[in-house]
Protein backbone atom coordinates (compact mmCIF):
# COMPACT_ATOMS: atom_id res chain seq x y z
CA UNK A 1 0.00 0.00 0.00
CA UNK A 2 1.08 3.49 -0.45
CA UNK A 3 0.14 6.32 1.55
CA UNK A 4 -0.46 9.96 0.52
CA UNK A 5 -0.97 13.10 1.85
CA UNK A 6 -3.05 16.00 0.52
CA UNK A 7 -2.36 19.63 1.36
CA UNK A 8 -4.58 22.00 0.15
CA UNK A 9 -8.17 20.21 -0.71
CA UNK A 10 -9.73 22.98 -3.02
CA UNK A 11 -11.76 22.60 -6.31
CA UNK A 12 -8.60 20.38 -7.98
CA UNK A 13 -7.97 18.09 -4.23
CA UNK A 14 -11.68 17.64 -3.57
CA UNK A 15 -11.50 16.34 -7.77
CA UNK A 16 -8.67 14.42 -6.93
CA UNK A 17 -10.18 12.77 -4.25
CA UNK A 18 -13.17 11.45 -6.38
CA UNK A 19 -10.76 10.18 -8.71
CA UNK A 20 -8.95 7.91 -6.22
CA UNK A 21 -12.51 6.76 -5.15
CA UNK A 22 -14.37 6.20 -8.39
CA UNK A 23 -11.57 4.37 -10.28
CA UNK A 24 -10.10 2.31 -7.40
CA UNK A 25 -9.98 -0.99 -8.95
CA UNK A 26 -7.87 0.35 -12.13
CA UNK A 27 -5.90 2.32 -10.36
CA UNK A 28 -5.05 -0.59 -8.51
CA UNK A 29 -4.12 -2.22 -11.35
CA UNK A 30 -2.09 0.49 -12.95
CA UNK A 31 -0.04 0.73 -9.70
CA UNK A 32 0.23 -3.09 -8.44
CA UNK A 33 -0.76 -1.39 -5.11
CA UNK A 34 -3.74 0.13 -3.33
CA UNK A 35 -3.24 4.04 -2.96
CA UNK A 36 -4.46 4.95 1.16
CA UNK A 37 -5.19 8.95 1.19
CA UNK A 38 -3.61 9.04 4.67
CA UNK A 39 -4.16 12.47 5.17
CA UNK A 40 -5.96 15.44 4.01
CA UNK A 41 -4.82 18.76 4.81
CA UNK A 42 -6.75 22.22 4.06
CA UNK A 43 -6.85 25.70 6.39
CA UNK A 44 -10.53 25.19 6.09
CA UNK A 45 -11.58 21.45 7.23
CA UNK A 46 -14.80 22.48 7.54
CA UNK A 47 -15.56 22.60 3.54
CA UNK A 48 -14.29 18.82 3.85
CA UNK A 49 -17.26 18.01 5.46
CA UNK A 50 -18.81 17.00 1.91
CA UNK A 51 -15.83 14.15 0.87
CA UNK A 52 -17.12 11.70 3.21
CA UNK A 53 -13.70 11.03 5.07
CA UNK A 54 -12.66 9.48 8.48
CA UNK A 55 -12.43 12.58 10.69
CA UNK A 56 -9.24 11.37 12.12
CA UNK A 57 -7.51 11.73 8.42
CA UNK A 58 -8.79 15.70 8.48
CA UNK A 59 -6.03 18.22 9.49
CA UNK A 60 -5.51 21.64 9.16
CA UNK A 61 -2.02 21.36 9.88
CA UNK A 62 0.83 20.58 7.47
CA UNK A 63 3.16 19.63 9.39
CA UNK A 64 1.59 16.26 10.10
CA UNK A 65 1.21 15.36 6.93
CA UNK A 66 5.24 16.27 6.72
CA UNK A 67 6.68 14.73 9.77
CA UNK A 68 4.20 11.45 9.30
CA UNK A 69 6.96 8.70 8.16
CA UNK A 70 4.09 6.45 6.84
CA UNK A 71 3.91 9.06 4.11
CA UNK A 72 4.94 8.25 0.54
CA UNK A 73 4.08 10.91 -1.84
CA UNK A 74 2.97 14.32 -0.94
CA UNK A 75 0.73 16.02 -2.68
CA UNK A 76 1.05 19.81 -2.82
CA UNK A 77 -2.25 21.28 -4.52
CA UNK A 78 -2.33 25.34 -2.57
CA UNK A 79 -1.74 28.27 -4.47
CA UNK A 80 1.16 30.81 -3.44
CA UNK A 81 4.90 30.51 -3.95
CA UNK A 82 6.55 30.58 -0.46
CA UNK A 83 4.46 28.52 1.29
CA UNK A 84 4.18 25.65 -0.95
CA UNK A 85 7.77 26.19 -1.60
CA UNK A 86 8.79 25.26 1.97
CA UNK A 87 6.42 22.62 2.48
CA UNK A 88 7.52 20.70 -0.79
CA UNK A 89 11.11 20.89 0.24
CA UNK A 90 10.50 20.01 3.73
CA UNK A 91 8.97 16.94 2.33
CA UNK A 92 11.52 15.94 0.23
CA UNK A 93 13.84 16.48 3.00
CA UNK A 94 12.22 13.76 5.16
CA UNK A 95 12.21 11.21 1.95
CA UNK A 96 8.90 11.74 0.81
CA UNK A 97 8.18 12.18 -3.50
CA UNK A 98 6.44 14.61 -4.48
CA UNK A 99 3.61 15.42 -7.01
CA UNK A 100 2.27 19.42 -6.82
CA UNK A 101 -0.09 21.28 -9.63
CA UNK A 102 1.93 24.29 -8.41
CA UNK A 103 3.57 26.35 -11.47
CA UNK A 104 4.43 29.53 -10.29
CA UNK A 105 7.12 27.69 -7.54
CA UNK A 106 8.45 25.40 -10.48
CA UNK A 107 8.93 28.58 -12.58
CA UNK A 108 10.71 29.96 -10.04
CA UNK A 109 12.53 26.79 -7.80
CA UNK A 110 13.28 25.16 -10.57
CA UNK A 111 17.25 24.61 -9.61
CA UNK A 112 16.41 23.90 -6.21
CA UNK A 113 13.59 21.41 -6.20
CA UNK A 114 15.27 19.69 -8.67
CA UNK A 115 18.62 19.64 -7.22
CA UNK A 116 17.72 18.66 -4.29
CA UNK A 117 15.59 15.73 -5.92
CA UNK A 118 18.37 14.58 -8.05
CA UNK A 119 20.49 14.60 -4.66
CA UNK A 120 17.92 12.98 -2.43
CA UNK A 121 16.84 10.49 -5.38
CA UNK A 122 13.51 11.09 -5.30
CA UNK A 123 10.51 12.05 -7.90
CA UNK A 124 8.91 15.24 -8.37
CA UNK A 125 5.91 15.07 -10.81
CA UNK A 126 3.80 17.68 -12.14
CA UNK A 127 1.16 17.22 -14.87
CA UNK A 128 -0.75 19.66 -13.59
CA UNK A 129 1.49 22.77 -13.66
CA UNK A 130 1.25 23.10 -17.26
CA UNK A 131 -2.23 22.94 -19.19
CA UNK A 132 -4.06 20.69 -16.35
CA UNK A 133 -5.42 18.18 -18.43
CA UNK A 134 -3.24 17.94 -21.12
CA UNK A 135 0.02 15.42 -20.99
CA UNK A 136 2.35 18.22 -22.32
CA UNK A 137 4.90 17.28 -19.72
CA UNK A 138 4.80 13.38 -20.33
CA UNK A 139 4.98 14.38 -23.66
CA UNK A 140 8.06 16.59 -23.96
CA UNK A 141 10.05 14.33 -21.39
CA UNK A 142 8.71 10.77 -22.47
CA UNK A 143 7.24 10.32 -25.50
CA UNK A 144 9.14 12.93 -27.73
CA UNK A 145 12.37 12.08 -25.51
CA UNK A 146 14.16 10.89 -28.69
CA UNK A 147 14.06 14.95 -30.26
CA UNK A 148 15.60 17.75 -30.01
CA UNK A 149 13.19 20.26 -29.57
CA UNK A 150 13.08 22.92 -32.35
CA UNK A 151 10.10 25.01 -30.89
CA UNK A 152 7.03 24.87 -28.58
CA UNK A 153 4.08 27.16 -29.35
CA UNK A 154 1.35 27.45 -27.31
CA UNK A 155 -2.00 28.93 -26.03
CA UNK A 156 -1.64 27.99 -22.26
CA UNK A 157 -3.83 30.27 -20.52
CA UNK A 158 -7.69 29.52 -20.48
CA UNK A 159 -8.90 32.95 -19.18
CA UNK A 160 -7.12 35.33 -22.14
CA UNK A 161 -8.10 32.23 -24.99
CA UNK A 162 -11.60 32.91 -23.60
CA UNK A 163 -11.39 36.59 -23.70
CA UNK A 164 -9.93 36.98 -27.08
CA UNK A 165 -12.22 34.46 -28.43
CA UNK A 166 -14.98 36.72 -27.25
CA UNK A 167 -13.52 39.69 -28.88
CA UNK A 168 -12.75 37.94 -31.59
CA UNK A 169 -16.36 36.35 -32.48
CA UNK A 170 -19.03 38.22 -30.16
CA UNK A 171 -17.16 42.08 -30.43
CA UNK A 172 -17.56 42.02 -26.58
CA UNK A 173 -14.92 44.56 -25.44
CA UNK A 174 -11.99 43.20 -23.08
CA UNK A 175 -13.77 44.40 -19.88
CA UNK A 176 -17.12 42.49 -21.05
CA UNK A 177 -15.19 39.24 -21.79
CA UNK A 178 -13.04 39.76 -18.73
CA UNK A 179 -16.32 39.80 -16.32
CA UNK A 180 -17.35 36.49 -18.33
CA UNK A 181 -14.31 34.82 -17.88
CA UNK A 182 -14.02 35.43 -14.22
CA UNK A 183 -18.12 34.31 -13.86
CA UNK A 184 -16.86 31.42 -15.89
CA UNK A 185 -14.60 30.42 -12.96
CA UNK A 186 -11.34 29.39 -14.92
CA UNK A 187 -9.64 32.87 -14.17
CA UNK A 188 -6.75 33.34 -11.36
CA UNK A 189 -7.44 34.41 -7.93
CA UNK A 190 -5.91 37.47 -9.30
CA UNK A 191 -6.98 37.59 -12.78
CA UNK A 192 -4.05 39.88 -13.72
CA UNK A 193 -2.07 36.85 -13.73
CA UNK A 194 -3.98 35.97 -16.65
CA UNK A 195 -4.04 39.04 -18.31
CA UNK A 196 -0.42 40.51 -18.02
CA UNK A 197 1.39 36.92 -19.39
CA UNK A 198 2.30 35.59 -16.60
CA UNK A 199 0.74 32.62 -15.70
CA UNK A 200 1.67 31.78 -19.59
CA UNK A 201 4.87 32.52 -18.88
CA UNK A 202 5.32 30.30 -15.81
CA UNK A 203 4.19 27.41 -18.05
CA UNK A 204 6.13 28.23 -20.66
CA UNK A 205 9.25 28.27 -18.53
CA UNK A 206 8.46 24.72 -17.15
CA UNK A 207 8.21 22.98 -20.82
CA UNK A 208 11.42 25.05 -21.59
CA UNK A 209 13.04 23.56 -18.92
CA UNK A 210 12.09 20.33 -19.53
CA UNK A 211 12.98 20.58 -23.43
CA UNK A 212 16.70 22.19 -22.64
CA UNK A 213 17.56 20.38 -19.44
CA UNK A 214 18.12 23.40 -17.45
CA UNK A 215 16.17 26.11 -15.74
CA UNK A 216 14.70 28.82 -18.38
CA UNK A 217 13.49 31.24 -15.51
CA UNK A 218 9.93 32.43 -15.94
CA UNK A 219 11.76 36.24 -15.56
CA UNK A 220 13.70 36.03 -18.51
CA UNK A 221 10.81 35.25 -20.55
CA UNK A 222 10.10 38.72 -22.59
CA UNK A 223 6.45 39.01 -21.91
CA UNK A 224 3.29 41.19 -22.65
CA UNK A 225 -0.42 41.16 -21.91
CA UNK A 226 -3.85 41.54 -23.68
CA UNK A 227 -5.00 44.38 -21.86
CA UNK A 228 -4.46 47.35 -24.37
CA UNK A 229 -6.21 44.76 -27.40
CA UNK A 230 -8.87 46.72 -29.19
CA UNK A 231 -11.59 44.85 -30.56
CA UNK A 232 -11.16 47.52 -33.59
CA UNK A 233 -7.70 45.85 -34.60
CA UNK A 234 -8.93 42.32 -34.19
CA UNK A 235 -11.88 42.42 -36.61
CA UNK A 236 -9.12 44.15 -39.31
CA UNK A 237 -6.73 41.91 -39.03
CA UNK A 238 -9.19 39.09 -39.29
CA UNK A 239 -11.08 40.60 -42.23
CA UNK A 240 -8.49 42.31 -44.00
CA UNK A 241 -5.54 39.93 -43.56
CA UNK A 242 -7.37 36.87 -42.39
CA UNK A 243 -5.47 36.46 -39.13
CA UNK A 244 -6.84 35.63 -35.80
CA UNK A 245 -5.28 36.94 -32.54
CA UNK A 246 -4.18 34.50 -29.72
CA UNK A 247 -1.83 35.15 -26.36
CA UNK A 248 1.27 32.70 -27.99
CA UNK A 249 3.66 31.40 -25.53
CA UNK A 250 6.57 30.88 -28.05
CA UNK A 251 10.17 29.30 -27.32
CA UNK A 252 12.22 28.32 -30.37
CA UNK A 253 15.88 27.03 -30.63
CA UNK A 254 17.78 28.72 -33.53
CA UNK A 255 21.07 27.93 -33.86
CA UNK A 256 21.59 27.19 -29.83
CA UNK A 257 19.78 30.59 -29.91
CA UNK A 258 17.06 30.70 -27.96
CA UNK A 259 13.49 32.79 -28.13
CA UNK A 260 11.41 32.81 -25.53
CA UNK A 261 8.25 35.02 -25.74
CA UNK A 262 4.91 35.80 -24.44
CA UNK A 263 2.75 38.09 -26.17
CA UNK A 264 -0.90 38.78 -28.37
CA UNK A 265 0.17 36.91 -32.01
CA UNK A 266 -1.64 37.07 -35.12
CA UNK A 267 -1.78 33.72 -36.97
CA UNK A 268 -3.20 32.81 -39.94
CA UNK A 269 -7.00 31.38 -39.53
CA UNK A 270 -5.47 28.04 -40.79
CA UNK A 271 -2.93 27.37 -38.15
CA UNK A 272 -4.65 24.86 -36.43
CA UNK A 273 -3.79 27.26 -33.34
CA UNK A 274 -6.18 29.55 -34.70
CA UNK A 275 -9.01 26.84 -33.91
CA UNK A 276 -8.20 26.85 -30.07
CA UNK A 277 -11.68 28.52 -28.68
CA UNK A 278 -12.45 29.53 -25.50
CA UNK A 279 -11.06 28.30 -22.43
CA UNK A 280 -8.99 25.74 -24.19
CA UNK A 281 -5.49 25.17 -24.46
CA UNK A 282 -3.14 24.02 -27.12
CA UNK A 283 0.61 23.07 -27.52
CA UNK A 284 2.34 22.94 -31.19
CA UNK A 285 5.81 21.20 -30.45
CA UNK A 286 8.45 20.89 -33.25
CA UNK A 287 10.57 17.70 -32.96
CA UNK A 288 13.54 17.28 -35.19
CA UNK A 289 12.24 13.89 -35.93
CA UNK A 290 8.94 13.41 -34.73
CA UNK A 291 8.09 17.20 -36.85
CA UNK A 292 4.77 19.08 -35.69
CA UNK A 293 2.91 17.54 -32.98
CA UNK A 294 -0.04 19.06 -31.43
CA UNK A 295 -2.08 18.36 -28.17
CA UNK A 296 -4.91 20.45 -27.42
CA UNK A 297 -7.72 20.10 -24.84
CA UNK A 298 -8.88 21.64 -21.37
CA UNK A 299 -6.24 23.50 -19.15
CA UNK A 300 -7.71 24.43 -16.81
CA UNK A 301 -10.56 23.43 -14.35
CA UNK A 302 -10.57 21.47 -10.97
CA UNK A 303 -11.89 18.11 -12.79
CA UNK A 304 -8.61 18.30 -16.01
CA UNK A 305 -6.41 19.53 -12.96
CA UNK A 306 -6.92 16.38 -11.13
CA UNK A 307 -6.49 13.60 -14.14
CA UNK A 308 -2.85 15.54 -14.55
CA UNK A 309 -2.44 14.68 -10.47
CA UNK A 310 -3.89 11.65 -10.07
CA UNK A 311 -1.60 10.00 -13.55
CA UNK A 312 1.19 11.06 -11.48
CA UNK A 313 0.24 9.99 -7.96
CA UNK A 314 -0.30 6.32 -10.52
CA UNK A 315 2.98 6.70 -12.15
CA UNK A 316 4.84 7.69 -8.97
CA UNK A 317 2.96 4.50 -6.59
CA UNK A 318 3.85 2.36 -9.41
CA UNK A 319 7.74 3.26 -9.16
CA UNK A 320 8.06 2.87 -5.41
CA UNK A 321 5.92 -0.02 -5.42
CA UNK A 322 8.17 -1.67 -7.95
CA UNK A 323 10.91 -0.51 -6.22
CA UNK A 324 12.67 2.14 -8.99
CA UNK A 325 11.32 5.19 -8.05
CA UNK A 326 14.36 7.93 -7.68
CA UNK A 327 16.68 5.48 -9.21
CA UNK A 328 16.72 7.64 -12.48
CA UNK A 329 15.66 11.25 -12.53
CA UNK A 330 11.75 11.80 -13.94
CA UNK A 331 13.59 14.80 -15.80
CA UNK A 332 16.52 15.74 -17.51
CA UNK A 333 18.31 18.89 -15.17
CA UNK A 334 21.94 19.43 -15.64
CA UNK A 335 22.90 23.58 -14.32
CA UNK A 336 26.12 23.61 -16.65
CA UNK A 337 23.48 23.35 -19.96
CA UNK A 338 24.14 27.28 -21.20
CA UNK A 339 20.22 28.45 -22.48
CA UNK A 340 21.88 31.66 -24.73
CA UNK A 341 19.01 33.74 -24.83
CA UNK A 342 17.97 36.05 -27.91
CA UNK A 343 16.86 39.75 -26.50
CA UNK A 344 13.75 40.67 -27.49
CA UNK A 345 15.71 43.67 -29.84
CA UNK A 346 17.06 40.75 -32.08
CA UNK A 347 14.02 38.67 -32.09
CA UNK A 348 12.61 38.77 -35.98
CA UNK A 349 8.57 38.66 -36.96
CA UNK A 350 6.51 39.83 -39.25
CA UNK A 351 4.66 43.05 -38.17
CA UNK A 352 0.54 44.04 -38.08
CA UNK A 353 0.66 47.94 -37.95
CA UNK A 354 -2.14 49.93 -37.13
CA UNK A 355 -1.92 54.02 -37.24
CA UNK A 356 -3.73 56.75 -37.02
CA UNK A 357 -3.14 59.52 -39.41
CA UNK A 358 -4.26 62.98 -40.52
CA UNK A 359 -5.26 61.93 -44.13
CA UNK A 360 -3.35 64.41 -46.47
CA UNK A 361 -0.81 64.30 -48.68
CA UNK A 362 2.66 62.97 -48.08
CA UNK A 363 1.95 60.64 -44.80
CA UNK A 364 2.20 57.29 -46.26
CA UNK A 365 5.88 58.61 -47.71
CA UNK A 366 6.88 59.96 -44.11
CA UNK A 367 5.73 56.59 -42.41
CA UNK A 368 7.16 54.47 -45.27
CA UNK A 369 9.96 56.60 -45.42
CA UNK A 370 11.35 56.03 -41.86
CA UNK A 371 10.09 52.11 -41.77
CA UNK A 372 12.60 51.80 -44.51
CA UNK A 373 15.74 53.98 -43.13
CA UNK A 374 14.97 51.29 -40.05
CA UNK A 375 15.47 47.88 -42.53
CA UNK A 376 11.86 47.38 -42.30
CA UNK A 377 9.83 46.51 -45.52
CA UNK A 378 6.27 46.72 -46.19
CA UNK A 379 4.20 44.15 -47.54
CA UNK A 380 0.81 45.71 -47.62
CA UNK A 381 -0.83 48.54 -46.92
CA UNK A 382 -4.81 49.52 -46.20
CA UNK A 383 -6.45 52.20 -45.74
CA UNK A 384 -10.30 52.95 -45.84
CA UNK A 385 -12.12 55.49 -47.15
CA UNK A 386 -12.14 59.00 -45.49
CA UNK A 387 -12.97 57.97 -41.61
CA UNK A 388 -14.48 60.47 -39.06
CA UNK A 389 -12.57 64.09 -38.00
CA UNK A 390 -10.25 63.00 -40.72
CA UNK A 391 -7.91 61.11 -38.94
CA UNK A 392 -7.77 57.83 -40.73
CA UNK A 393 -6.23 54.10 -39.81
CA UNK A 394 -3.65 52.62 -41.80
CA UNK A 395 -2.93 49.18 -41.53
CA UNK A 396 0.72 47.87 -43.05
CA UNK A 397 1.74 44.52 -42.86
CA UNK A 398 5.48 44.14 -42.72
CA UNK A 399 8.15 41.57 -44.15
CA UNK A 400 10.82 39.84 -41.61
CA UNK A 401 12.21 42.54 -39.61
CA UNK A 402 14.22 42.71 -36.49
CA UNK A 403 12.02 43.48 -33.15
CA UNK A 404 14.87 46.82 -32.15
CA UNK A 405 14.31 47.95 -35.61
CA UNK A 406 10.47 48.16 -35.31
CA UNK A 407 10.23 49.56 -31.98
CA UNK A 408 13.11 52.31 -33.31
CA UNK A 409 10.86 53.18 -36.17
CA UNK A 410 7.32 53.32 -34.21
CA UNK A 411 8.96 55.97 -31.98
CA UNK A 412 9.77 58.18 -34.10
CA UNK A 413 6.84 58.07 -35.90
CA UNK A 414 5.10 58.43 -33.19
CA UNK A 415 6.89 61.88 -32.93
CA UNK A 416 5.33 63.25 -36.33
CA UNK A 417 2.37 65.89 -35.77
CA UNK A 418 0.21 63.58 -38.76
CA UNK A 419 -0.01 60.69 -36.22
CA UNK A 420 -3.13 61.16 -34.35
CA UNK A 421 -2.58 58.38 -31.33
CA UNK A 422 -0.41 55.90 -30.05
CA UNK A 423 0.29 53.12 -33.07
CA UNK A 424 -0.33 49.39 -32.49
CA UNK A 425 2.31 47.27 -33.56
CA UNK A 426 1.47 43.20 -33.30
CA UNK A 427 3.58 40.37 -33.95
CA UNK A 428 2.35 37.63 -37.02
CA UNK A 429 3.41 34.10 -37.01
CA UNK A 430 4.88 33.03 -39.80
N1 LIG B 1 -5.98 30.60 -14.75
C1 LIG B 1 -5.43 29.58 -15.59
C2 LIG B 1 -6.06 29.70 -16.97
C3 LIG B 1 -5.71 28.17 -15.10
O1 LIG B 1 -6.95 30.51 -17.18
O2 LIG B 1 -5.65 28.96 -17.83
C4 LIG B 1 -4.66 27.61 -14.23
O3 LIG B 1 -3.38 27.72 -14.75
Amino acid sequence: MINIGLIGCGNVGLNVIKILKKHSVSIRKKCGCNINIKWICDKDISRLKQINMPHQKLTSDPSKVILDPSIDILVELIGGEEIPKKIILEAMNRGKHVVTANKAVLAKYWDEIFSLALRKKLLVYFEAAVAAGIPIVQSLNEGLAANKIQSITGILNGTTNFILTKMTDENMTFNEALKLAQKSGFAETDPSLDIDGSDTAQKLSILASIAFGNHLPFEKIYREGISQISSFDIKYAKDEFGYILKLLASVRNENNKISATVYPTLISKEHPLATVENEYNAIYVDGDFAGDIMLYGKGAGGPAAASAVVSDIIYLARNIFYGTAGKSPYISYDRNIKINLNPIEKIESEYYIRFITADRPGVLSKISGILGRNNVSISACFQEARYKKRAVPILMLTHKAKEGNIKKAINLIDKLPIVKSKTVVLRIME
